[in-house]
């Protein structure tokens, strides 16, 4: 059965690996973009998942070619890194407002459809340090442990009516973001994980996709660690 699947920020590194595994097995892909080019065989709004109006405009597109959204994937996600002392408010605010409250406006505008169906799959990727935290990521541990809060009281909230509501928990992952730290920070990072290595994009999407698939029906409010160890008994 196709369905269709939306990832935010699937233009790239997890959310790509993600928004491929669904295609892989056949579903209707559409992904958020900011910029640049679309992957192949997926369909690309563009959309800023802080921005209330995109989002609205981005779901009409996606409903318009594939129906009503059957499993959402609220994956875009930024860092902005600095310890308190030299945090600005800013980015404080910026880093909740993309990661926490763009996943509250997706998941709104999706649930929407999910409850006509009765039916419906809603994944979060928070982090393992949502729940341990980080030195110089007090806004990011802040969002992602939000995240935590939010996707359970979803999961309470639309559980009667078929929709199951799961988070994702990756440990440091190689993409763009993990590129971003400096390569002393990630090597004493890497020495923290038992299994001693960085995960790969895919292995987060394999996560995501048991998620999303008939087996993990009777699964919901839950927070998979995909981490190498790194955040274990948190
Ligand atoms: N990599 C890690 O080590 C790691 C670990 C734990 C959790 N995570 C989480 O996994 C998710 C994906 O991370 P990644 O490593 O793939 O990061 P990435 O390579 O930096 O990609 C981030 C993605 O989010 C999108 N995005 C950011 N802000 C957005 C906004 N306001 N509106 C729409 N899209 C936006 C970006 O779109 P553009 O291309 O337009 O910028 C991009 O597609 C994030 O939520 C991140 O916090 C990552």
């Amino acid at each position: 059965m196709s369905r269709s699947v939306f990832v935010t920020g699937g233009n790239r590194g997890i959310g790509l690996a993600i928004a491929r595994a669904f295609q892989a097995s056949g579903d209707k892909v559409a992904i958020t973009c900011r910029s640049g080019e679309a992957p192949e065989g997926m369909l690309a709004v563009r959309c800023d998942v802080t921005d209330q109006a995109a989002v609205d405009k981005a779901f009409e597109e996606v409903e318009a070619q594939h129906g009503p959204v059957e499993v959402l994937v609220a994956n875009a996600g930024i860092t902005r890194d600095q310890l308190l002392m030299r945090m600005s408010e800013e980015d404080f605010l910026s880093v909740l407002d993309a990661n926490l409250g763009g996943a509250f406006r997706v998941a709104k505008r999706a649930s929407r459809g999910m409850l006509r169906k009765r039916a419906g799959r809603i994944i979060t990727i928070s982090s393992a340090v949502a729940l341990r935290g980080e030195a110089g990521q007090s806004n990011y541990a802040a969002s992602k442990a939000g995240l935590i809060g939010f996707t359970r009281s979803l999961a309470r909230e639309l559980g009667s009516r078929g929709i199951t509501c799961n988070v994702v928990a990756p440990g440091l992952t190689d993409t763009a973001m993990a590129a971003a730290l400096a390569s002393e920070r990630q090597a004493a990072m890497i020495e923290q994980i038992p299994l001693r290595r960085l995960g790969q994009p895919e292995e987060i999407a394999a996560a995501v996709h048991f998620l999303a698939s008939d087996a993990a029906a009777y699964v919901t409010g839950a927070v998979l660690p995909v981490d190498g160890g790194a955040a274990m008994g948190h």
